[in-house]
């Protein structure tokens, strides 16, 4: 698709860079104009990837569209922070400061809804039990009966990757037949367990309603835009970078990750919602390389061209223990039926995402 060059308001978003943006339009190609003219309901829509959502339509709107899409957002703010308040508010666009967990009185038609509402940190899932485990069930299931009355063309949850637990080394790189390996009692369980749930919700209302639910199974997503106070790996490690401090890694720092940078997410996520095949799932996430903990702070350290220490801790009490030691998407699935290719390196990732930081961050948070 021709993308006009002309730039307005993403210039000014600080929570992302506007040529990821562009990447992303162009990454979808044609497929984006199936958006045209839509209206679409998005449920945590002040997060970290509702926001490159919304950015994203904003952009589609300005640029691509002749007929703009209408974008409903939902959150209740409870770990969007400083960047969520930063929610697109132009033409076409609304907040409504809504828990999904309560029912919603809602009569307008959607066409597409996308279900990002949740708890993603670790460190948040530990602070919010109850709250992470309804998000993802009973929000879920009110978005699913909100969207019973419609015709829906696409609804899209946001699971996770999580839902594998700590998959047997032979599953790894995992596909999304894998069982899963999860302990209902474990620290990670108000989290990993109504993800899962989450997902049969959306079976069930596929296969009794006819509800077009797709599911995606993001693989640790990272970029320009995640908050500072999120307490997920990356942005610990950027916030230490910048403060001249150690960094920290939990346990003894084997643990294996693969990492998405989140322009070749968000082109996974929205291709799943147009053309995923209702009722599945789909692995999203960049298969290599998979690194481990120390591994990771030593591409950052080529990143940012210069020696860093790196300290191994104990789990503190504020962090769930219980940690997957290996975590690796196989995507075939999604590159075979989707065309889903991610193409930015790891090392390209960590310097877009490490000058976006420099400018944002302040070194205090870890
Ligand atoms: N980013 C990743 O790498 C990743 C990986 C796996 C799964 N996911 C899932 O993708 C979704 C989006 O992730 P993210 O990284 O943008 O997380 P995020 O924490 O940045 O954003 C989630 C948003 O949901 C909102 N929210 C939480 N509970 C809510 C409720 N009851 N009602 C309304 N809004 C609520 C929060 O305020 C926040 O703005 C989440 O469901 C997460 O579990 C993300």
């Amino acid at each position: 698709m021709s993308v006009r060059t002309k730039t307005t308001r993403t210039k000014s978003l600080a929570h992302c860079l506007p040529g990821d943006i562009k990447e992303i339009v162009e990454g979808l190609g044609k497929e984006a104009l199936q958006l045209e003219g839509r209206t679409v309901l998005l449920c945590g829509g002040a997060g970290f990837l509702g926001r490159y959502f919304s950015t994203l339509f904003g952009y589609l709107n300005d640029q691509v569209f002749r007929k703009s899409c209408r974008v409903i957002i939902l959150d209740n703010l409870i770990t969007s922070g400083k960047l969520g308040s930063r929610i697109q508010q132009s033409n076409g666009f609304r907040f409504i400061s809504h828990d999904i967990v309560q029912p919603l009185e809602f009569d307008e038609p959607l066409d597409y809804m996308i279900q990002a509402a949740g708890i993603a940190s670790p460190y948040y899932y530990r602070k919010y039990p109850l709250e992470t485990l309804e998000v993802a069930t009973v929000g879920t299931k009110q978005m699913l009966q909100l969207g019973m009355k419609r015709a829906l063309k696409g609804f899209l949850f946001f699971s996770s990757s999580e839902i594998y637990g700590d998959p047997d080394p032979q599953h790894v790189p995992t596909p999304e037949s894998y069982r899963g390996n999860v302990s209902c009692l474990g620290p990670r369980a108000c989290y990993d367990e109504s993800k899962r749930l989450g997902e049969t919700l959306c079976l069930i209302f596929h296969e009794r309603y006819g509800i077009p639910t797709k599911m995606v199974r993001p693989f640790n997503v990272y970029g320009p835009g995640m908050q500072e106070t999120d307490y997920r790996v990356l942005p610990n490690f950027a916030s230490r970078v910048i403060a001249r401090r150690p960094l920290i890694v939990y346990g003894n720092g084997s643990q294996t990750r693969t990492f998405c940078y989140v322009t070749d997410a968000i082109v996974g996520f929205v291709k799943t919602l147009l053309n995923g095949t209702p009722g599945q799932a789909y692995n999203i996430g960049n298969p290599v390389p998979e690194v481990s903990m120390l591994d990771l702070a030593k591409q950052l350290q080529r990143v940012v061209r210069r020696p860093l220490e790196v300290q191994t801790r104990e789990y503190p009490d504020t962090y769930p223990a219980d940690e997957p030691q290996r975590r690796c998407p196989d995507i075939s699935k999604a590159a075979h039926q989707l065309n889903y290719a991610p193409c930015v390196t790891l090392h390209e990732g960590l310097k877009r995402f490490m000058g976006w930081a420099e400018k944002c961050y302040t070194g205090s948070q870890v």
